[in-house]
């Protein structure tokens, strides 16, 4: 993880979160119900909230301790500290993994693109958003 989301966790709730949490409908349409989910660099857990309110089995991992923190006060459970490339789950586990606006910030999308499509089940769906074009 680059060292760009050390100490903004309350910053970027306030802020970038609202902006990002607006692809998260596109990213839930069309799960079949109770789809077990990996939401991956879950940021303040605005993902896994919305995938549970529809009646999916939804988790989450997250790079940045502090980020995890608030993801877990808002989920209430134990959210996974991990980054990408690497994430420390079984392979095939999950019917739908998704990465809202993370691959555009690891230091190897292409490995940690694989990692996403290593987690998800044979014929399991992978979802991810990134920015149309760098800062
Ligand atoms: C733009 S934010 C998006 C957060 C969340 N997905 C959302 O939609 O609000 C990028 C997130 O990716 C996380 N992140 C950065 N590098 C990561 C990595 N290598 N593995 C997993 N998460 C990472 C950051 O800590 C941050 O929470």
């Amino acid at each position: 993880m680059t060292g760009v989301w050390t100490g903004v966790a309350e910053a970027y709730a306030r802020s970038f979160a609202g902006l990002c949490a607006g692809a998260v409908p596109t990213m839930l349409d069309g799960l079949p119900p109770g789809t077990r989910l990996l939401d991956v660099g879950c940021g303040t857990g605005a993902l896994v909230a919305e995938a549970r309110r529809r009646g999916h089995d939804a988790v989450a991992v997250e790079a940045d301790p502090e980020m995890a923190a608030l993801a877990q006060g808002r989920l209430g459970d134990d959210v996974a500290v991990a980054a990408l490339p690497d994430l420390p789950h079984a392979g095939a586990g999950f019917d739908a993994v998704t990465a809202n606006f993370v691959l555009n910030h690891v230091d190897d999308p292409r490995a940690s693109a694989r990692e996403l499509v290593r987690v998800a089940a044979p014929g399991g769906r992978v979802r991810a958003t990134i920015w149309t074009s760098a800062p």
